[in-house]
């Protein structure tokens, strides 16, 4: 059997690699539309793979032109596929029609015309990637619609990995879902992606479910989680009032088992590609629905999240006094959380650009986030804002706006010499490690920490001299 996989990502590439690991006998293919980014898979220095993930590189390097092979050529892989995942991203749409809500399905529409114009004999389509639900029906009758009859069954086979623990997740999951048509062929296709699965996850874990189902799924397990940080994030502004500890609240609601203690931890708000994506795609389906008070429901999780980014901001400027113009900011940790170079809706954006309108001088050290990354985030803000907020030019780059000062820095110490205040906005384990005197010695004073993970331990820097704020705590 051969499986190709359209989209070498953070889910395609992980999820192939895994599945190369555990099916010796399986030849699987990862095409991409960038070549940059295949040749960064082909590098021989693992530290250039374009995906970071602990375990990974190890993976790749023991399969790679074995069973598991990163290409450009698209429409071989296509033709070779017996099974064909669609990995591309489905980012919100930013025009049009659901203009900010709606997920953009351009690059899984392309991925279905390339499938169905060189296809030369039947497939099973997979749906990785995100999708709005009845996204599948869509997929199903642009393939239909192939010039020589050939068949195609869709089937939707959500991702549910994390990342920064992606091969331990795809390892072992919680479940994996397959969701397909009810048909006889459905079923046959169902089985024959259940027996991949099951080279390595027990077979009572795989659910198989019909499509719609498998596809709101995934919209609702992130809408859970997202709304669990939310509903923490909330109940942390009423601690920094009342003086409860946030730690101290999650730990005791979350012994109650019928709560659960995993997702619980206040922060500076939830970042990462999928979240917030896939409660606007929840927002917008019951808006289409005309089920505007569920749509409600949802979406305030989305602005309970804004709210605490611009919370945390706030709370830098105003305890300055008032004021961050020309100060110097070190921003630790540029990741939307650790152990990931992936840094899509990191809440480190929106809080920098908030200081940055108050010109703030920032400096951003990220152990695993390049330069040229952190400036295309901002840019890309920027860019966001101008667009909604309206202008008839392009807004410049940050580095050419005036007043504007960003930094980045290799090492820590230099990005906090001589500052005013330190923001921690993604837990990376190093931060733990610092000699948090020496860089006491060296700040000015009074020294801040905002520490928007709470992994920094407080009373230790308070004694140092520190004016540490955590979040809710
Ligand atoms: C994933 C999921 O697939 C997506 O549904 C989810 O919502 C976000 O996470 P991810 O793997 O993280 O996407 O996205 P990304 O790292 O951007 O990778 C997508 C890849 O697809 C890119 O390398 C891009 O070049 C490629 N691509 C895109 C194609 O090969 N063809 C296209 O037409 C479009
Ligand atoms: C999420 C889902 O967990 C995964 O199942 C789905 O496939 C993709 O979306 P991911 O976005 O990679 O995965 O990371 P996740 O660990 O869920 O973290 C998301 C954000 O929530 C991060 O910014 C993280 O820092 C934040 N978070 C998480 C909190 O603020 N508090 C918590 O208690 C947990």
């Amino acid at each position: 059997m051969k499986i190709t996989c359209i989209g070498a990502g953070y889910v395609g590439g992980p999820t192939m690699a895994v599945i190369a690991e555990k099916c010796p006998e399986i030849e699987v293919t990862i095409v991409d539309i960038n070549p940059q980014r295949i040749a960064a898979w082909n590098d021989e220095n693992p530290d250039n793979l374009p995906v970071y993930e602990p375990g990974l590189a190890d993976i790749v390097k023991a399969r790679r032109n074995k069973n598991l092979f990163f290409s450009t050529d698209i429409k071989r892989a296509i033709i070779e596929g017996d099974i064909i995942f669609i990995s591309v991203n489905t980012p919100t749409k930013t025009y049009g029609v659901g203009k900010g809500m709606a997920a953009d399905l351009k690059y899984v529409e392309l991925c279905a015309r390339q499938i169905a114009d060189n296809a030369e004999g039947d497939k099973i389509v997979v749906e990785k990637s995100t999708l709005p639900v009845r996204t599948a029906q869509s997929i199903k009758t642009i393939l239909n619609n192939n010039p020589r009859g050939l068949n195609f069954q869709v089937l939707s086979n959500p991702e549910f990995l994390a990342e920064g623990t992606a091969i331990k997740d795809l390892h072992h999951p919680d479940r994996v879902l397959i969701g397909g048509d009810q048909s006889p062929e459905g079923l046959r296709a169902i089985e024959a992606l259940t027996d991949v699965y099951a080279h390595w996850v027990p077979r009572e874990r795989i659910l198989q479910t019909n499509v719609w189902s498998s596809e709101l799924s995934k919209l609702t397990a992130n809408a859970f989680l997202a709304q669990r940080i939310s509903s923490v994030n909330s109940i942390s502004a009423l601690c920094e009032r009342t003086g409860a500890n946030i730690k101290e609240i999650s730990k005791a609601i979350g012994a109650d088992s019928r709560i659960g203690p995993k997702f619980l931890e206040a922060s500076v708000g939830f970042g990462g590609s999928c979240f917030q994506k896939d409660i606007l795609n929840l927002v917008y389906l019951c808006r289409h629905f005309n089920l505007p008070e569920v749509a409600n429901y949802w979406e305030q999780v989305i602005k309970m999240n804004d709210y605490q980014k611009h919370r945390f901001a706030k709370q830098i400027i105003d305890s300055l006094f008032n004021t961050v113009s020309g100060k110097k900011i070190a921003i630790l940790g540029w990741a939307f959380k650790k152990d990931t170079n992936d840094t899509r809706e990191s809440p480190a954006i929106y809080v920098a650009h908030e200081l940055l309108q108050d010109r703030a001088e920032i400096h951003i050290y990220d152990p695993k986030v390049t330069r040229e990354q952190i400036f295309k985030d901002l840019n890309y803000l920027a860019a966001m804002n101008h667009a909604t907020y309206g202008g008839d030019f392009d807004s410049p780059p940050v580095e050419e706006m005036e007043g504007i000062s960003v930094h980045v820095h290799n090492e820590p110490y230099r990005a906090m010499q001589n500052a005013h205040a330190i923001a921690i906005l993604t837990e990376w384990d190093e931060f733990k490690t610092y000699d948090w005197q020496k860089v006491y010695n060296n700040m000015f004073k009074p020294a801040f920490i905002f520490d928007g993970r709470n992994i920094l331990d407080k009373s230790a820097l308070r004694k140092i001299g520190f004016d540490y704020s955590g979040v809710g705590n």
